[in-house]
């Protein structure tokens, strides 16, 4: 591993200059980042809510769901987001617990799931895998794991929704190894009195928690009792029975499941599991609780020059997320940018490595809950918008301090389009116009281009295919080239999808592509890729057709 790149800063006080290295190290250390991933309908809504109510961020969970309705009246956010009533975008919410700062990142779930729910995870330190205790590991989770696993993030797991039966607990952790190929360490194990969830046992501390309902249904923190298992308050809490049975569950777990291993955990291997609900809070705090303790806080990010350690006085940044139009009525984009190193403050100077040139970072926003709001500093782990007119790419590393030939943060990966459209102009007057716009989306990260020939480009030849994870992307994309570009367009499915890029002799590519059932396509780079009819026919071409590579992503 190469060494560190030093980017200290010296300041015209001497005194700040000295004190700034153990304030970013202090700052650095307690911020917590992560992202929750799950599938639509497991609480992710739910859980973000007693979070923030836990982290005092609200006062009454429940708020955030009415204000976002209330907002929606009087909001000038980007019309599309309006007429469908869905957030096109993700949001970061921040919220203070026992001296963390923890950076919740929102990663956009529904229909309005799109490449920059996969984005929003390089973002992130660890991940909180959320799981309905009845359905345990569905599509979209499996989606998110893969991305998180293949980038060692350490992931938690949360199964949620406990105040009513649900499948075994040990059967589940069993399907969800079996599954994702991970294994969980079960940190809390849920405590059923009769049919009730009355609470949680903490293996760590070794506590019961129990907790009591109230009359509030969850919009308030919960009162809990909180003992050793043989503390007579628990047992004037709880029927003996009960205690018994959660005796021998935790006699095989131990049996079982063996130890938490923090090595493995950091490594991606291990999950450390909870029990919860977030409808009724049970389970919320102790996870907060151990969460912040055992989640990593922000870590070294690679460049091409070595690591960048996050105590590193000079500020670095990525921008991991796009989003533009925010604000109809002039057209600024807003860049996500995760700050990696050292303090980030409000109208600093940085370089723009890609181009050289100094950008201002005159508007800094963090962005809470989609509301904007002016910062004055942020540090590492924690993400800020800045608002841009067009200069930032994603993918683009800011530094404050530019040795010659700086350093640039790994490229974020392009995912693997699930969607493909060919785009027609709707106004054969306005096709320079829609592949203008179609180029400076691709550039953005907002549609991936593709051709049906080797060496075409924008502005020529057939209309160009543009590939999406979600089909939110395409009415984005849409709603863009007309508002921005004056080029209403009209989108063909291909019906074709499954894309494995390939590599190999370009005849032999060739005859591959042209089997049927199969398409040939290019990617902007000229990377040659083919789609196929469905899932079963990928397969069996990618067992039959040896003579050239395959690939999951561009090579
Ligand atoms: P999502 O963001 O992951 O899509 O899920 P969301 O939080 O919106 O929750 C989906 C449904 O699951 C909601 O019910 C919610 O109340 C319910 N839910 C969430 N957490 C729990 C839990 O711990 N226990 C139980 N029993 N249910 C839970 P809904 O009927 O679809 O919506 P709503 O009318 O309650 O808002």
């Amino acid at each position: 591993m190469s060494a560190p790149v030093d980017l200290s800063v010296h300041l015209s006080d001497p005194a700040a200059t000295d004190a700034l290295p153990a304030r970013v190290a202090l700052e650095a250390a307690r911020r917590r980042t992560f992202a929750i991933i799950s599938h639509p309908d497991a609480g992710k809504t739910t859980l973000t809510e007693k979070l923030l109510l836990y982290g005092g961020a609200i006062h009454l969970a429940g708020s955030v769901k009415a204000r976002r309705a209330a907002r929606h009246a009087t909001s000038d956010w980007m019309k599309l987001e309006q007429e469908r009533g869905i957030s096109v975008t993700s949001s970061v919410l921040q919220f203070d617990w026992q001296g963390y700062k923890v950076n919740l990142l929102d990663t956009p779930g529904h229909a309005d799931f799109s490449e920059d729910t996969y984005r929003t995870l390089i973002a992130a330190d660890s991940a909180v895998m959320l799981l309905d205790n009845r359905k345990g590991v569905e599509e979209r989770t499996r989606q998110l794991f893969e991305v998180c696993h293949k980038r060692r993030t350490p992931i938690f797991t949360f199964v949620n929704k406990c105040d009513r039966a649900g499948e075994d607990p040990l059967k589940l952790l069993d399907d969800v190894e079996k599954d994702l190929g991970i294994t969980c360490a079960p940190v809390t194990w849920p405590i059923v009195d009769g049919d009730k969830f009355v609470g949680v046992y903490d293996r760590l501390t070794q506590h019961v928690l129990l907790f009591e309902r109230g009359e509030h249904h969850g919009s308030q923190q919960l009162a809990t009792i909180e003992g050793g298992l043989d503390a007579p308050e628990i047992a004037e809490h709880c029927s003996p029975y009960a205690l018994d049975r959660l005796r021998e569950d935790l006699e095989l777990l131990d049996v079982g499941l063996g130890q938490f291993d923090p090595e493995a955990f950091r490594a991606g291997q291990l999950s450390p599991t909870f029990f919860g609900s977030a409808l009724t809070n049970f389970g919320v705090e102790p996870f907060l609780r151990e969460f912040v303790q055992l989640a990593p806080g922000p870590g070294p990010r690679d460049t091409t020059k070595g690591p960048i350690a996050p105590e590193t006085t000079g500020f670095a940044g990525f921008v991991f997320k796009i989003q533009a139009n925010m604000d109809p009525k002039h057209r600024d984009r807003m860049a996500f940018v995760r700050v990696v190193s050292g303090r980030y403050a409000a109208g600093m100077e940085t370089t723009l490595t890609r181009t050289g040139k100094t950008l201002r970072l005159s508007a800094p926003q963090s962005v809470m809950a989609r509301e904007r709001q002016a910062i004055d500093e942020a540090w590492p782990g924690d993400v800020v918008g800045i608002v841009d007119k067009g200069t930032l790419r994603i993918g683009d590393t800011l530094l404050e301090v530019a040795p010659k030939d700086p350093p640039q943060f790994s490229d974020i990966p392009r995912f693997p389009p699930e969607h493909f459209v060919r785009v027609l102009s709707a106004d054969p007057m306005r096709r320079k116009q829609l592949d203008t716009g179609l180029k400076q989306l691709s550039e953005e990260g907002a549609a991936q281009v593709f051709f049906a020939e080797a060496d075409a480009k924008l502005g020529s030849g057939p209309s160009p295919i543009v590939g999406a994870i979600g089909q939110l992307q395409f009415d984005v994309m849409m709603f863009r080239l007309e508002s921005e570009y004056g080029a209403p367009a009209k989108l063909e499915s291909l019906g074709y999808g499954n894309p494995r890029w390939v590599t190999g002799d370009r005849k032999e590519i060739e005859r591959v592509g042209s089997v049927h059932g199969r398409i040939l396509l290019y990617d902007i780079k000229g990377n040659p890729m083919i789609l196929f009819s469905d899932r079963w026919a990928m397969r069996s071409a990618l067992d039959k057709e040896t003579k050239v590579e395959w690939h999951e992503s561009a090579p």
